[in-house]
């Protein structure tokens, strides 16, 4: 009935999370607070992971996309559900080793790795490097001299794909920090020079057209440009690579009027533009990795908050306010992101009021969305924002000094703590 399998309304009108009741939640952890519902991530990974096997032979792995949210736990349960994982950061890399998950089935990005990120990276075994360019390639090359190690590394492409999307999400097209351009002739040139270097392997290349997007059209046009690329490199150096990397970037509902694509759909129609190709270039099927973020965590995830007031502006709008906001969820501010909202005692009830809703900084801009409908709202009540389980925890900021909520984990109608609330102490506990 929302826009998220794993919500529901229960007996007495209360929204619920994995069939556990949301206000019950608020009371027992306390405000703000991300709830989110293993049994919608563990099948968002097991929909795409299914697909690789259905539709493409089974050879080929999911990379989850960590920067969507990282913590521990959720590299635990990707190493379980026998995903990969797409790191961006030495801080996410050490969260994955401190949780134990193999470094081996490890992708990590970036447009301007440091030098202690890439040592730490051989150090810790990572299975693959996504090199951004060729200033990457010299350092890596000579740390791998240094420490007596080869690495795996494949070559990020910007395909020259204009997804449509917001402008901060949109990384296919020329003008784009990430990657090397095919347009001009940059990233052949990256091949000529890499495969210079005697302690890199280049086994593949990768493309992320950007995020939220709806259509499966940018993602069959960089399934056939990619490849066909992978064939040019072949022809022109005799280069047999094996791993094709098509990123992330799946839609996801956030509102009603959002359509997104089953999430099988996307690995069936890259599948049948790889066969298709492959045959036109004669070339083996290479290994296809995809790598979703937003569309394993979104949907599984729910922000409880508590309203502290509500202002009503006759013939203005009205202002309810909550008790986080831009710290917890910067993307209206950043995006314009549409959000849906409902007052968790009365989920079952139409939305029969409009509002602004705002967080409790002290700045104008922090809101987590307008026009937005929701049932009746007073002081006091439990306003939960939906699909919140992407890029906020990940995003989320201490500014004004306001600690960062828990993350509570909802499985089999039982809650626990995956992430502790941030204490004033900790806010402080950097400072001299
Ligand atoms: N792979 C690469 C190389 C990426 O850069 C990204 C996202 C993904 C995979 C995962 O994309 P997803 O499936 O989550 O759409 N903070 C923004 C989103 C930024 C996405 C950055 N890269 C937001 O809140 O909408």
């Amino acid at each position: 009935m929302f826009i998220s399998e794993c919500l529901n309304v229960n007996s007495e009108n209360h929204l619920t999370i994995g069939g556990v009741d949301t206000v019950s939640i608020a009371k027992q952890y306390g405000t703000p607070l991300y709830v989110m519902d293993e049994g919608e991530i563990r099948k968002n990974c097991r929909t795409y992971k299914n697909a690789i096997d259905a539709y493409y032979g089974g050879k080929g792995l999911i990379l989850y996309a960590s920067k969507a949210f990282s913590c521990k736990e959720i590299y635990r349960i990707a190493a379980e559900e026998g995903l990969g994982v797409d790191v961006v950061s030495g801080g996410e890399m050490y969260t994955a080793y401190k949780a134990g998950f193999p470094m081996d089935k490890v992708y990590f990005h970036g447009n301007n790795k440091t030098e202690a990120e890439l040592r730490m990276a051989l150090e810790y075994g990572v299975g693959c490097i996504v090199a951004d360019n060729l200033d990457e390639i010299e350092t890596l090359d000579a740390l791998c001299a240094q420490m007596g190690k080869t690495v795996s590394v494949i070559v990020r492409i910007k395909p020259g794909i204009d997804a449509h999307t917001h402008d901060f999400i949109r990384t296919g097209q020329i003008d784009s920090k990430f990657g090397v351009a095919l347009e001009n002739g940059e990233a052949m040139d990256f091949f000529e020079k890499a495969l210079l270097k005697k302690n890199i392997k280049m086994v593949g290349i990768h493309c992320h057209i950007g995020s939220q997007i709806f259509d499966l059209a940018p993602f069959e046009e960089a399934g056939s440009v990619m490849l066909n690329f992978m064939a040019d490199v072949r022809d022109r150096f005799g280069l047999e690579m094996t791993k094709l990397n098509l990123g992330g970037g799946f839609g996801i509902k956030y509102v009603e009027g959002d359509t997104p694509i089953a999430y099988d759909a996307y690995i069936c129609a890259v599948s049948e533009v790889i066969k298709k190709t492959a045959a036109e270039r004669n070339m083996p099927m290479p290994e296809i990795l995809m790598e979703p973020g937003r569309s394993i965590v979104a949907p599984a995830g729910i922000t409880l908050y508590t309203v502290g007031n509500v202002k009503e502006i006759k013939d203005v709008r009205t202002y309810v306010s909550i008790d986080g906001g831009m710290g917890d969820n910067p993307r209206y501010i950043l995006y314009n992101a549409d959000y849906t909202a409902l007052v968790a005692s009365k989920a079952g009830d139409k939305p029969s009021m409009k509002i602004t809703l705002a967080g409790k900084c002290c700045e104008s801009g922090d809101l987590i969305g307008e026009g937005m409908d929701i049932q009746p709202v007073e002081k006091g009540d439990i306003v939960a924002v939906l699909a919140t389980g992407a890029y906020n925890y990940s995003m989320a900021s201490n500014y004004n000094r306001i600690p960062r909520p828990a993350v509570v984990m909802v499985r089999d109608g039982e809650t626990r703590v995956v992430v502790k609330a941030e204490t004033y102490d900790d806010i402080l506990k950097n400072d001299m």
